[in-house]
């Protein structure tokens, strides 16, 4: 681990539990972190857009030491866009994070890098911290060009940012092939393209951002990619909707942190 940046863990919860399934979800947590507080490490949950109101009502009055963050947004202000849902709406309701072009809403729901460029500019301009998404398939690795294909979704969405808005971004680095396959990377992997990203970060003066890595992460090989894999964090799916397991997560970086690993 990058042990000069405080860790993040992000739970993203997909299209996952309702909410009162999300309120049980949020209620396991608050004891597990009252038994166990977290000390090093900023934790932040990304519940549907239904759940946010029911989320952020327990976490406010448990006082549960967690941020809510939105798992997409639409890149425009208001108007006539059914279905969506703007900014603003979000931080309504105290959403302090945005996920941004995640591979599931790139491929599944046509998010070009213009569009994903765009909601980076109108989510940092509310001053919402955005997590920019990237990520290769596997042909893409298997031609080697998994780092070129990094580096133009990086520049993509990064290049021309105001210092402002840099400030309020980190990357979350979700290898397509690993996401939801029990395919891990491994840490050589993760740690290769966490240098590769820091990289081509610090070329768009956006060295200060944090780096995740998601694709498969358990409580079971966490420890070990936060030990060799060089990262700031995770973000989480299938393994953020089991209270133990996330924590168990959330854990390892704090331990790896406080060096007790
Ligand atoms: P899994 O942890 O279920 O592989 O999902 C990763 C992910 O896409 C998180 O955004």
């Amino acid at each position: 681990m990058n042990h000069h940046k405080r860790p993040l863990v992000i739970g993203n919860w997909k299209m996952n539990l309702d909410y009162v399934e999300a309120l049980h979800l949020g209620q396991q947590l608050g004891v597990l972190m009252k038994n166990k507080p977290v000390e090093h490490t900023d934790v932040v949950l990304a519940p549907p857009f239904v759940d946010l109101r029911s989320v952020t009502s327990i976490v406010e009055s448990e006082r549960i030491p967690v941020d809510i963050a939105a798992q997409h947004v639409n890149a425009h202000d208001n108007g006539a866009h059914t279905g969506e849902i703007s900014v603003s709406m979000l931080k309504r309701l105290n959403v302090k994070w945005i996920l941004i072009g995640h591979s599931e809403r790139r491929a599944m729901y046509a998010m070009s890098d213009d569009v994903v460029s765009a909601t980076l500019r109108s989510v940092t301009r509310a001053g919402v911290q955005a997590v920019l998404c990237v990520g290769e398939a596997a042909e893409v690795r298997e031609a080697h060009e998994h780092e070129a294909h990094i580096a133009a979704q990086l520049a993509s969405a990064l290049e021309g940012l105001d210092e402002k808005a840099r400030e309020l971004v980190s990357i979350a680095y979700e290898p397509i092939w690993a996401i939801g396959t029990g395919q891990t990377a491994t840490s050589e992997e993760v740690s290769a393209m966490m240098a590769h990203i820091r990289s081509v970060l610090a070329h768009l003066s956006c060295g200060g951002a944090r780096v995740l890595y998601g694709g498969s992460v358990n409580a079971d090989n966490a420890p070990s990619l936060v030990l060799e894999g060089n990262v700031d964090g995770f973000l989480v799916g299938g393994a953020s909707l089991k209270a133990e397991s996330f924590m168990s997560i959330v854990q390892s970086c704090d331990d790896c942190y406080d060096g007790k690993r």
